[in-house]
């Protein structure tokens, strides 16, 4: 059953967007502003597919997890019949939320108020003493409120409250590409979603969207992690180390793939061979005894064991809130216009085929060492910018955020069939296209709708 619950939008008028959002800059209200927050809960997180989890996180019937959609509390479930579900979590007596936990094992839950139960498709199953009511349960209104179209893609769950929303396929578009890349690198095409950094900074959630494909910052802002990582091998080598010096005159690119979704691309700068991508890897303490040891028990293999142990050089970005960087899985989750939660979940390689054999414990040890990095050493130079981004924005005279490097210079920003946007890796040419995407859904009205079960 699909009910409307939202016919018309008096939002998008409120504001001049045309005014907010320009060419080279953006005003400070779109990241301060909690009536625009408030929009967006709507016509992003509401509008848009949003990433929900992965399918890894419940693999079984009646495995659940529990996320959000925006502010909408969730239950992501594989229900008895194996169908994913988002259900709303929140009773249909009195509204309080009905699973407290982050994940488990459940056929029906029940309220820890009054005791209301449901199953796991959402259909409320019992109430206690129904003596005391008059009314009929089997109306589908009292059956728990779910997302009307949940899809998955290569094992990353999306759901969407808008029936007006394209198919999940053609909604991440161009996207598709390199995300089939940093899957299909492994034996097999697969990896499951193990434990997370979690992490939280006081700031608007497109902070952390607009560095997430930000080559301009990363010499400066992670100066403590990059003089580390010299101290302890050839800094030549290393990844972020590309940044220094002329970062643009190197082969890795930025590029924006539509519907606000962009990646930034460092592969071409890693040499093509067995053991490359490892060579760039960070030292991590414990790493040279792993390798050796590795090197030890599978000799010439050990070059492409390393390689899939080592962190893939891309940052993925799907609007709005998904990003695949290294080997990692991160979330960007509002809390409320200026807090934002950061999730950084660790990946391991599925051995589907037996490829790997005996290897895979070992390659997924040393992977597990890379969240030990950026996720430690990296991600919180970034989070104290966007807090401090917020601090500055409070300056209220000062409006204006500018976004137009590479802006302007003939034949420095290039754009491909699709509307496709490609840039050196310093440029925020993704930012400014993705902004445009943002303006454009703020000022539709999207028509939101939740589904029952009949
Ligand atoms: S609020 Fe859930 S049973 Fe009353
Ligand atoms: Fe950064």
């Amino acid at each position: 059953m699909l009910k409307t619950i939202r016919a018309s939008h008096h939002g998008a008028d409120l504001f001049d967007w045309d005014e907010l959002i320009q060419e080279d800059r953006v005003h400070r209200l779109i990241y301060t502003d909690p009536a625009i927050f408030e929009m967006e809960l709507t016509n992003i997180w509401g509008a848009v597919w949003v990433y929900l989890g992965h399918e890894s996180q419940i693999p079984g019937p009646d495995d659940f997890i529990t996320t959000r959609l925006g502010l909408r509390p969730i239950i992501l479930i594989r229900d008895a019949a194996g169908t994913i579900r988002a259900l709303f979590n929140r009773c249909t007596h009195r509204g309080t939320t009905l699973c407290r936990k982050e994940r488990g094992n459940a056929h029906m839950f029940t309220c820890p108020y009054h005791g209301w139960s449901y199953l796991s498709t959402g259909k409320l199953r019992a109430v206690p003493w129904p003596d005391g009511y008059a009314c009929d349960f089997k109306d589908a209104k009292f059956n728990l409120a779910q997302v009307p179209r949940v899809d998955s893609y290569r094992g990353f769950v999306f759901g969407t409250l808008n029936p007006d929303a394209p198919p999940l396929r053609t909604y991440l578009g161009g996207i598709t590409a390199p995300i089939d890349e940093w899957l299909d690198r492994n034996p097999g095409g697969k990896v499951e979603v193990c434990e997370a950094n979690r992490l939280k900074f006081k700031g608007n959630w497109k902070l952390a969207y607009d560095n997430s494909g930000d080559g301009y910052h990363v010499v400066f802002s992670h100066r403590s992690l990059l003089e580390m990582e010299n101290r302890l091998a050839d800094e030549a080598n290393k990844g972020m180390s590309y940044y220094r010096g002329s970062p643009d005159s190197k082969p890795m690119y930025m590029r924006y793939t539509g519907n606000g979704h962009h990646f930034k691309d460092k592969r071409p700068n890693i040499e093509k061979r067995a053991g490359g991508l490892w060579s760039v890897e960070g030292p991590a303490p414990g790493g040279e005894h792993a390798e050796a040891s590795l090197r030890g028990r599978f000799g010439e293999r050990a070059d492409d064991i390393l390689d899939l142990a080592s962190s893939e050089p891309v940052n993925i970005n799907v609007f709005p809130n998904l990003s695949l960087l290294g080997n990692h899985i991160q979330v960007f989750e509002p809390v409320s216009v200026a807090e934002t939660n950061v999730t950084w979940y660790g990946t391991r390689v599925v051995d589907a085929d037996g490829t790997l054999g005996a290897a895979v414990d070992e390659i997924n040890a040393l992977r597990m060492r890379t969240q030990e990095q950026f996720p430690n050493f990296g991600e919180v130079d970034d989070l104290a910018n966007f807090e401090e981004i917020q601090r500055g924005l409070a300056c209220l005279e000062d409006e204006w955020v500018y976004m137009h490097r590479g802006l302007g210079i003939p034949g420095r920003v290039k754009s491909g069939p699709d509307g496709e946007v490609t840039a050196p890796a310093t440029d925020e040419a993704f930012m400014r296209e993705y902004i445009k995407e943002w303006k454009r859904l703020m000022q539709a009205s999207p028509r939101l709708v939740v589904k029952r079960e009949p």
